[in-house]
């Protein structure tokens, strides 16, 4: 039998992980307890089979895993309210950015095995990119959080000391993206398509790009190399958007968000 799981904030992160838990069949709903305090939000989880509740305690008493997934600044209340209902048997997941587990070891004062994840927000059609460490983790452990999250897109294990960097790459990495697209359309409009016409072309090829990557392993270079024949169209508009500071504007982005995080 699977493990029963309760999330803790079922807010925009933990509903999606709700969802995509259902949805892989890693759980069925009636092994899922989710919280938040305004329960009303959360009628269509319900409605799938999920127990819904605002009682975090109850919800961890009768849980074997528990992803926390509320705001940083309410880690603390909430780990408070919980901490007597914890124990060693039961396997703790943060989703939370920018709490140490140390942090949290501080506050529930018992050993059990502590993960965090930094999922991103493709999490909701199970694509997400989740990166993971753990302290006081078996291995057996190890393996199933890894097999959670492989149920809802892809996983790298990291040191604790690269979460920050996983939310930048990873989490804001989404937005990045996704601007990067925008532009495309933008630039597909004003060469004559229609907006929707153009919205295809640009996110399916990047998403063709990113498969490419993913499914031969070769670096980006190989593949460019491809597509640009000599005094070619392609070669031609690369380099100008390299004149324009293309890499180095996307590199200088990273950089400020890693020390903004790093920062706050
Ligand atoms: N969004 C992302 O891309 C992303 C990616 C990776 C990690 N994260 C992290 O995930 C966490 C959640 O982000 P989010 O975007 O899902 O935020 P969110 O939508 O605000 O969700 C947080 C939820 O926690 C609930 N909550 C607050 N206090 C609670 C309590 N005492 N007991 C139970 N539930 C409580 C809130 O609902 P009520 O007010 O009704 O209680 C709210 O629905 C954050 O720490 C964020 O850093 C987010």
């Amino acid at each position: 039998m699977s493990k029963r799981i309760a999330i803790i904030g079922g807010g925009n992160l933990g509903s999606a992980i709700a969802e995509g838990l259902l949805k892989s069949k890693f759980n069925k709903a009636s092994e899922i307890i989710v919280t938040k305090r305004n329960t009303a939000t959360l009628q269509s989880l319900k409605e799938k089979g999920i127990e819904i509740t605002d009682n975090n305690s109850e919800a961890v008493r009768k849980s074997n895993v528990i992803i926390l997934a509320v705001k940083p600044f309410q880690v603390a209340e909430v780990l408070n309210g919980i901490k007597n209902d914890l124990d060693t048997d039961k396997i703790f997941i943060s989703v939370v950015t920018g709490v140490l587990i140390s942090d949290m070891q501080e506050i529930i004062q018992q050993t059990l095995p502590l993960f965090r994840a930094m999922p991103n927000t493709a999490i909701a059609i199970q694509q997400s990119m989740t990166c993971v460490c753990s302290s006081n983790a078996a291995q057996e452990n190890i393996k199933y959080v890894n097999e959670l999250f492989k149920n809802l897109g892809e996983v790298v294990t990291i040191d604790e000391k690269l979460m920050e960097a996983a939310t930048v790459l990873g989490a804001c990495g989404i937005a990045y993206a996704l601007r990067f697209i925008r532009a495309n359309i933008q630039g597909g409009i004003e060469i004559g398509f229609d907006a929707k016409t153009a919205s295809i072309i640009a996110a399916q090829t990047i998403k063709g790009s990113a498969e490419l990557l993913i499914q031969t392993g070769n670096h980006p270079e190989q593949e460019i190399d491809k597509v640009t024949t000599p005094k070619g169209c392609t070669i031609a508009g690369l380099n100008e958007m390299e004149h324009r500071g293309f890499s180095s504007s996307l590199i200088r982005g990273v950089v400020v968000s890693y020390k903004k995080i790093a920062k706050d």
